[in-house]
């Protein structure tokens, strides 16, 4: 089934949007705010998580409610996806996380794969990969790759800004997975940047550059 890129265009999303943007931003600020986008984006996106109904005794009765029937599993692509574990975690109840390490070649632009460790169960879980930036989608698609190589079915991809050029691929190269983004942006520049954009969401991050 061909799937859907979604712009999750919300006010608060976007205010906090504008603030990552911003250059004069602090890494501290930068960082908080990556995580309460991520929370609210997550929120909007899990709509379809599975559910069962449980028995429940409030103080006057016994009562058939809905509780959860699904692992959800965060998978951050090292190390700017990071930044949205927490934000997620905070709203999804006992979330796995799975890591993957994919770094571009700064030459080239080609994901590189350093680390990668997975929690078990991936074939019945709901999988949100999360990476803030989608720029050629190199890294997310090789990720999405790896992910049903190790049985993964249900994987959505979350991530704040992206691309045209790398929504593109990751609908050619998996078009079973759901894009969700928080704004697309204009272009790639020539050292393959989104622009607008954020600059370098690891850097800004972490404290790096
Ligand atoms: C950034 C970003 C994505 C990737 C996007 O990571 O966090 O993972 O680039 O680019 P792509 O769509 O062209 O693959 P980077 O390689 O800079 O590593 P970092 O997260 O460690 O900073
Ligand atoms: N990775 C980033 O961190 N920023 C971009 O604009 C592109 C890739």
């Amino acid at each position: 089934m061909e799937k859907q890129l979604k712009v999750l265009d919300h006010p608060l999303i976007s205010h906090k949007l504008t603030i990552i943007r911003d250059k004069r931003t602090t890494s501290k600020e930068f960082a908080e705010t990556v995580d309460e986008i991520a929370g609210l984006m997550a929120y909007e996106i899990t709509r379809d998580v599975r559910t069962r109904k449980i028995n429940v005794e409030t103080p006057l009765m016994v009562s058939q409610q809905s509780t959860l029937d699904q692992d959800i599993i965060i998978v951050p692509i090292l190390r700017a996806g990071l930044g949205m574990v927490e934000g997620i975690r905070g709203i999804a109840p006992n979330a796995k996380i799975g890591h993957i390490g994919m770094y571009r070649d700064e030459e080239t632009l080609e994901p590189k794969e350093y680390f990668c460790k997975l929690p078990e169960g991936l074939e019945d879980a709901y999988i949100l990969v999360v990476d803030p930036m989608l720029a050629t989608g190199g890294s997310a698609s090789a990720t999405l790759t790896l992910l049903k190589a190790r049985g993964a079915k249900k994987i959505k991809l979350v991530c704040l800004v992206g691309a045209p050029e790398g929504v593109k691929a990751v609908q050619e190269g998996h078009p079973d997975v759901d894009i969700y983004l928080a704004a697309l942006d204009e272009k790639l520049n020539e050292d393959g940047y989104i622009v607008p954009g954020l600059g370098d969401a690891g850097d800004r991050l972490f404290g790096t550059k």
